[in-house]
């Protein structure tokens, strides 16, 4: 073992240099433009996991490659399986970045750059784990497989069809994700929930073309008006969300598990001050942690319509739209919602303005199980690295292809996040601590070496 530390040491400059490379592919999968790039990442992937030592297979897909790579069998020891991608959000508004998106920039412990903590950085450290395992000369003791995929940031269609079609191949007893956050820094998680996801576009035209809005105004239905009522109706003062039915298979939060939330070392204040506000908003009844972890929500995520240069236009505008996502809880679903909301929709859809309603992409709600020796596995080796206990917690994020790995590759499943709340993920300026990316390595590395004297279940 402790060569392999010495390893990880000695090479860590080179490991840091390799990632910042990563980070210079715009790999975007949400925008079509971007496809050779987001290619391009999944080449480099590729790249790396033969440069250590491994024969990685580049998936083509209907959309976005994936890699897929995997180790010798070992008999009568688990298989764990390692999940990333290397897909990232558009890193617009380019004008509020310090520093251009796609040039990774050191300042302090961070480094600046779009995808470096979701999800380059966290899954890296995992690859750099195997290495070194790999190069310090000794068999592995255990089956490591890992797959990588381009899609994450836009639904994960791909690799769902990927391990619907493979799942002999890819079957493992743990799965291992890094893709969500610690506690706060120093302070390591193990991640036991996250949020699921129904994701839409909702059109409206109004006139078959822009009008005058002195000439036409007051006759017609302005169709901005009308997406803004349309969209006002659908959460309340109270934060509740008014589409009926909405709220029907909603696990509630427990008395026991709201007082695991409450006893966690939060503090409301800080948190708020860090975004800049005064005071949150929520469901009326939660705290805060319960609204960001455990109960379902609507956001609008982009609004269209009329004119948006500068100065002003008397427009009436034709169209308008909004791209609006559901955050799901456990037992929420996606096809659920589509249902209730289309209907409430044209229900409340004013005269003369026509709707379409467009489901862009969905997943449920994840509950992981913690009786799981993967688990006790991950406390070990979390508190070894960090010198402090990890904390359990739920995250508000989705990460769509999860919940779908551990069903169908009858998977247990460990999120091990790495990243901060305020590393402004799918925002300007996204950062990733190098402490973390350092300790990532070791973490991983250790909970490798745990693994290594298990049983396979
Ligand atoms: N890494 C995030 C998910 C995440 C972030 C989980 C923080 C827990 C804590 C992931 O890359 C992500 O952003 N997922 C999307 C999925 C969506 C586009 C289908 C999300 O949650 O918006
Ligand atoms: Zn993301």
């Amino acid at each position: 073992m402790k060569n392999i530390e010495t390893y990880i040491e000695s090479e860590y400059p080179r490991f840091e240099k390799d990632f910042f490379e990563f980070l210079r592919i715009p790999s975007i999968s949400t925008d079509p433009a971007y496809k050779e790039e987001v290619k391009a990442a999944a080449q480099w992937v590729a790249d790396l996991l033969t440069r250590i030592g491994l024969k990685p297979e580049l998936v083509a897909t209907q959309r976005h490659p994936l890699v897929y790579a995997e180790t010798p069998k070992v008999p009568d020891a688990p298989t764990v399986m390692i999940y990333g991608h290397f897909d990232v959000q558009p890193p617009d508004p380019l004008d509020q970045w310090k520093t251009p998106p796609f040039e990774p920039t050191v300042r302090g412990d961070n480094v600046f750059a779009r995808g470096a903590t979701d999800d380059k950085g966290q899954f890296l450290t995992h690859v750099f784990a195997v290495e070194a395992l790999l190069k310090s000369g000794e068999p592995l003791p255990f089956q490591i497989k890992m797959i990588f995929e381009g899609e994450e940031e836009d639904g994960s269609e791909s690799i769902e069809a990927f391990v619907s079609e493979n799942t002999g191949k890819l079957a493992c007893d743990c799965l291992i994700v890094s893709d969500s956050t610690m506690f706060g820094p120093g302070k390591p998680a193990i991640t036991y929930g996250l949020r699921g996801i129904a994701a839409f576009e909702l059109f409206l035209t109004g006139p078959n073309h822009d009008l005058h809005s002195g000439i036409f105004g007051g006759s017609v239905y302005n169709p901005a008006i009308a997406l803004s009522k349309m969209l006002s109706q659908l959460i309340d003062e109270k934060g509740r969300v008014q589409i009926p039915g909405f709220y029907d298979k909603v696990v509630p939060i427990s008395e026991r598990e709201g007082q695991q939330f409450a006893d966690l070392p939060f503090d409301e204040k800080e948190f708020f001050e860090g975004l800049g506000l005064v005071t949150g908003f929520g469901e009326e009844g939660y705290t805060t942690l319960e609204r960001r972890w455990a109960r379902p929500t609507f956001d609008i995520n982009g609004l269209t319509s009329g004119y948006q240069g500068d100065g002003s236009k008397t427009v009436l505008p034709s169209t308008a739209s909004a791209k609006i996502t559901f955050r799901l809880v456990p037992n929420q679903t996606p096809d659920d919602v589509y249902k209730n909301l289309e209907a409430f929709l044209q229900k409340i859809c004013p005269p003369g303005i026509k709707m379409r309603l467009q489901f862009q992409h969905g997943s449920g709600g994840l509950l992981v199980p913690l009786d799981s020796p993967y688990v006790d596995a991950a406390e070990k080796a979390l508190q070894e690295t960090f010198a402090c206990p990890p904390v359990f917690v739920r995250d508000g994020g989705s990460i769509p292809i999860i919940a779908f790995m551990s069903e169908k590759l009858k998977a247990d499943v460990l999120l091990l996040g790495w990243g901060y709340d305020d590393d402004n993920l799918h925002a300007p300026n996204e950062k990733f601590s190098l402490t973390s990316f350092r300790h990532g390595i070791h973490a991983s590395v250790r909970l490798f070496r745990q693994i290594a004297g298990m049983k396979k279940p």
